[in-house]
């Protein structure tokens, strides 16, 4: 007779199955990976190591190169150290006693140059300019009041008219104000051997004169006169016999009288800028050149003075005497051709 299993001993087995499936389980061994893998995983855990090394010695390296940084403190030191420097330069070359500043920036030299070599046919001018800045702002340094205009146009047309060869050392300008212009002038054009002599036409009239505008004391309190001129000359290192003055306007026919003693290698117009004034320098003075004499006319396709372009452009159409060989700042440059 067969007996049948009681309950309790039927939960017992199942109980042990579940035990013994459980222990198998557990006890199994793990699948170990194959000795190539485990290789390449050291080598990964290897590079990984190192990195994080390098890394802490990156951090270590800036962490000192922080300690090294000035503190603000230090840097607003710096700063007022910066300022105060900068308050002199711009005593020395700023706009406070002339009309604009002195100070050259890397990027208008840079452009001046670009413009020299155009005119010129300069490969290199950049000695040209830097020695042209020195001279005018030499200058005004030593001498009494200014040279008139921007400093582009100041730079240029010092560096310009020496490269441009003129036929000979004798120099016309009309329109002198302080002299101190032509004292640059016969300085760079003494600088390439020349032996510069300057004929300065000028009404000297205590203030500048222009047609159109209103005459008023000049920003440096200095009078326009004979004698500032002269001193100008002389501080600027013409000699006494390097010089002649003229007083008067380039119209009156004594001041032509005394002007035509002689021929020109180089003639600034720089006096009366309006239309009708341009027009009749250039007239004047283009039988006055020398062959290959040059020619500067001040301000050319400056707006504030349309007068000066109009009348030259309309010269040239006109007459075939003069070439145009180009434009510094604003000046433009023409050269006797026939
Ligand atoms: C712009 S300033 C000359 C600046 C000078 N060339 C320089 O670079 O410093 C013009 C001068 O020309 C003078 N002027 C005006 N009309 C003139 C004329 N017809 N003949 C000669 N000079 C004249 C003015 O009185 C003034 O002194």
């Amino acid at each position: 007779m067969t007996s049948v299993p009681s309950a309790q001993r039927v939960a017992r087995r199942h109980l042990g199955r579940l035990y013994r499936g459980a222990l198998r389980r557990a006890l199994a061994p793990a699948a170990l990976p194959a000795p190539r893998d485990l290789r390449r995983q050291q080598q990964e855990v290897d590079g990984l190591r190192r990195e994080v090394q390098a890394a802490h010695r990156r951090l270590a390296e800036l962490g000192a190169s922080l300690d090294a940084l000035p503190s603000p403190e230090q840097l607003q030191a710096t700063a007022a150290d910066v300022e105060r420097r900068l308050e002199a330069l711009d005593l020395l070359l700023g706009a406070d006693s002339n009309r604009s500043t002195r100070l050259l920036r890397h990027h208008q030299a840079l452009a001046l140059a670009r413009e020299v070599t155009a005119v010129t046919g300069a490969e290199k001018p950049w000695g040209a300019v830097a020695a042209a800045y020195r001279t005018a702002v030499d200058l005004e340094l030593h001498g009494i009041a200014r040279i008139a205009g921007g400093l582009t146009n100041v730079v240029g047309k010092l560096a310009t008219v020496p490269l441009l060869r003129p036929p000979s050392g004798e120099v016309l300008e009309i329109g002198v104000l302080y002299g101190l212009f032509a004292a640059g002038l016969h300085r760079q054009l003494a600088r390439t051997g020349a032996v510069p002599s300057l004929t300065l036409v000028d009404p000297f009239a205590g203030v500048q004169l222009q047609p159109g505008t209103e005459s008023a004391t000049d920003p440096t309190g200095s009078p326009v006169s004979e004698t500032v001129a002269r001193r100008n000359l002389a501080l600027g290192g013409v000699p006494a016999d390097g010089f002649r003055l003229v007083t008067g306007y380039s119209g009156d026919a004594a001041v032509r009288a005394q002007v035509a003693d002689r021929r020109y290698g180089v003639v600034v117009v720089d006096g009366d800028h309006s239309f009708e004034g341009v027009r009749a320098d250039l007239l004047w003075v283009q039988d006055l050149l020398e062959p290959g004499g040059v020619v500067v006319l001040d301000d050319y396709g400056d707006p504030r003075w349309p007068g000066v372009q109009q009348a030259t452009d309309e010269h040239l159409r006109e007459h075939t005497g003069l070439r145009m060989l180009g434009r510094v700042s604003t000046s433009a440059f023409l050269r006797r051709v026939d």
